[in-house]
């Protein structure tokens, strides 16, 4: 059967406020908009202007009040903690109302930002869709961040308090949260009024006097109560939630969503992209911390009346390797949406894949993967293996939502490995030099979104829109920069190949090699440090630290490479993967003093490389090669 993407996409290309509008059918708004599009309005424009909504209500509310009240909203499915909950739409709602009702006791009003800190448990989107209910609003910290990030982020956001549990669990250890919270906040100049801490069993804490609040027994009072918190109508422009990404400094970029184009973008991408109908379940294994657990744990499934599944676990060690295909038959989950590297780590343990035997997987029909490079190798064994398209598609956090991908509910397109298809409806791709001239097909280049952005994309950043304009539209007047490389073939797939910045991808986590960089710079030895990705088999890339010492530093090298690896799981946390630290006498720069990172990263990874015209002694290249050698990290 052909697939109705080309003549969708140019239907929307030729009345792309007529497309969206028509999708805004889908969703309860309080009041309509006054202008579907309003170009004169922010930085490049802003969607359903004028409108008020309420992001909760849609998520809810109207599901419940459509005859849904019954139907599984949420299970909370954690391997790792031996437990198993299923709330449906009813009972998630009035979870969500005693949570919103402590918030509100807390003095939480619409437009206060609310931090959350929290591992994947269902308290972690309760606590998301109560802020969404009362207009306040979020910014979830991922759990594999340490105390310094978190602080960063409480200074930037402002958030008038904060969300957390006392623990979240890894496979070999407790993670406990409130050692990290509490030095945050003494380090963050912002000091929040309130901490709502959720006592989980295995880790109970003390709670501090005057300032936490014991979350669980705050919820029970509000439902013995029936606490009824109605939705606070905000404008389809306020902002949902606030979630940091990695830029090319220590300093987070605040990525800001609004609350109507993004219940528009997300609601249609269920079907359009996902091909998933109402009642379906639908299962995102990330994390709530990541731009793919807001939308697709989170928002896209709720607003679509679908099931999701909230999963404390990982793909391998929880206990096994079959983890993912005894949650896939036991809920009968229609689509996974995961990492390239969680399938690379199921393969690694199962080559054969013999534990998928083991289950009825007849009711999955689609795999989708994102967040990193989707090799060749991983989509062809899982294609093998489960028997069902596997999609790869693009997007970052900046857009919330597809920019490339395959769409299935509109027709599948042929697949072309390592492509992640065709640009989505909402999105003109093109591909520049660097001084914006379009490049013919095939030719490797900056690949840029024609403005406006569509629904659900960022306006701005969160009290920076200086620095929104010099990120992402000062370089390419009249595009959005996604700092991603790669080029368009002749029948307009897209091939990512690289990114334009310092962002390495880490196991599908987006982190700031500068960031590494600032926190190795704290160690009183080290004179100077450059970090860059290499290639890893299993997480895609990981960081390598390269650090030149004061002179007159006589202490063993051995010693103070450890110092870094520990500074860096304690600056940025132990998510930054950061295990390799390497002496070397200097780095290679530039005449102008420019580290060659790039090069030293071709090195590595052991691929062909050229002398760089610019490079001031290139004998330092062969030092650096030397040192990666004799530590057995330099690729044949
Ligand atoms: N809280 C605290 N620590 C965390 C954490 C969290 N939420 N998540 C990860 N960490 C820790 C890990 O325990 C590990 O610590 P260690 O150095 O003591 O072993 C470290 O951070 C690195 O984690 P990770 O890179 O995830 O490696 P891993 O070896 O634990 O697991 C995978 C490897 C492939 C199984 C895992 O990365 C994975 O499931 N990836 C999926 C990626 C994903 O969901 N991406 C989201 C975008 S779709
Ligand atoms: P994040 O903001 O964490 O989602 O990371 C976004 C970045 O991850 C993108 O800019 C890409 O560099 C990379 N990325 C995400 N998905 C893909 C994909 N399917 N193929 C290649 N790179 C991807």
């Amino acid at each position: 059967m052909g697939s109705d993407y080309h003549a969708v996409y140019e239907g929307w290309k030729s009345d792309p406020e007529g497309y969206w509008s028509q999708a805004a059918e889908a969703i309860d708004w309080f009041k309509p908009s006054e202008k579907v599009f309003d170009p004169d309005q922010g930085s490049y424009g802003r969607w359903f202007a004028g409108a008020t909504t309420n992001t909760c209500h849609n998520c809810l509310d109207r599901h419940v009040e459509g005859g849904r009240a019954d139907q599984a909203a949420l299970i909370y499915d954690s391997p790792i903690t031996g437990s198993k909950r299923t709330y449906s739409y009813g009972e998630l709602l009035a979870e969500v109302k005693a949570l919103a009702a402590v918030l509100e006791d807390n003095g939480v009003e619409k437009g206060d930002r609310v931090i959350i800190y929290m591992p994947m448990i269902a308290e972690a989107a309760m606590a998301m869709l109560a802020c969404a209910r009362l207009g306040a609003v979020h910014s979830v910290v991922f759990g594999g961040f340490a105390g310094h990030e978190l602080a960063t982020r409480i200074d930037d956001a402002k958030p008038k308090l904060i969300i957390a549990a006392s623990c979240g669990i890894e496979p070999n250890r407790i993670v406990p949260y409130k050692p990290m919270l509490d030095e945050a906040i003494s380090e963050a100049a912002h000091k929040p009024e309130k901490c709502l801490i959720l006592q989980r069993s295995q880790h109970p804490v003390d709670l501090t006097e005057g300032r936490d609040v014991d979350l669980g027994a705050a919820m029970e009072a509000a439902r013995t109560q029936a606490r009824d918190v109605p939705c606070t109508p905000v404008a389809a422009t306020d902002p949902l939630y606030i979630l940091y990404t990695s830029g090319t400094t220590g300093q987070p970029k605040g990525v800001v969503r609004d609350n109507g184009g993004h219940m528009v973008a997300l609601n249609w991408s269920m079907n359009a992209i996902y091909g998933i109908e109402p009642g379906e379940v639908f299962w995102a294994a990330s994390d709530v911390g990541w731009v793919v657990g807001h939308s697709y744990i989170v928002y896209a499934p709720l607003l679509h009346g679908n099931t999701t599944i909230v999963f404390e676990g990982k793909p391998v060690g929880t206990p096994d390797a079959g983890t993912f295909w005894r949650v896939i038959s036991e809920h009968n989950v229609a689509a996974l949406f995961t990492a390239p590297t969680a399938f690379r780590a199921i393969k690694k343990e199962d080559p054969q894949g013999a534990l998928i035997g083991d289950y009825d997987l007849s009711g999955f029909r689609t795999l989708f993967l994102a967040g990193e490079r989707a090799d060749p190798d991983t989509i062809e064994w899982a294609r093998e293996k489960l028997g069902v398209p596997v999609i790869d598609h693009w997007w970052q956090t900046e857009t919330g939502w597809t920019i490339a991908g395959n769409p299935v509910g509109l027709g599948i397109l042929p697949v072309k490995l390592g492509s992640p298809t065709v640009a989505m409806p909402g999105y003109d791709i093109q591909v520049l030099d660097d001084e914006g001239h379009p490049l013919e097909r095939g030719e490797l280049g900056n690949i840029v979104v024609k403005l406006p952005m569509p629904p659900g994309c960022l306006p701005t950043l969160w009290n920076a829109e200086k620095r929104f304009q010099d990120a992402y539209l000062a370089e390419f007047p009249g595009y959005y920069k996604t700092a991603d490389a790669g080029y368009m073939d002749d029948e307009g797939y897209l091939f990512i190949m690289a990114r334009t910045d310092d962002i390495i991808n880490v196991a599908g986590h987006r982190l700031s090699t500068g960031a590494m960089e600032e926190a190795i710079a704290y160690h009183p030895d080290v004179a100077e440090c450059a970090v860059i990705g290499i290639a890893d088999d299993l997480k895609g890339q990981i960081p390598a630290g390269f650090l030149v010492l004061n002179s007159g530093v006589d202490r063993s090298e051995e010693e103070i490479e450890r110092e870094v690896v520990k500074l860096v799981r304690e600056q940025i946390g132990p998510v930054a993967a950061f295990k390799l630290a390497l002496t070397v006498q200097r780095l290679p720069k530039t005449r102008s003093g420019k580290i060659l990172r790039g090069t030293m990263q071709k090195i590595a990874d052991g691929e062909s490389w050229k002398m760089p015209a610019t490079i001031d002694d290139p004998a330092i290249l062969d030092e650096i090669g030397e040192v990666l050698s004799t530590r057995g990290i330099m690729r044949a």
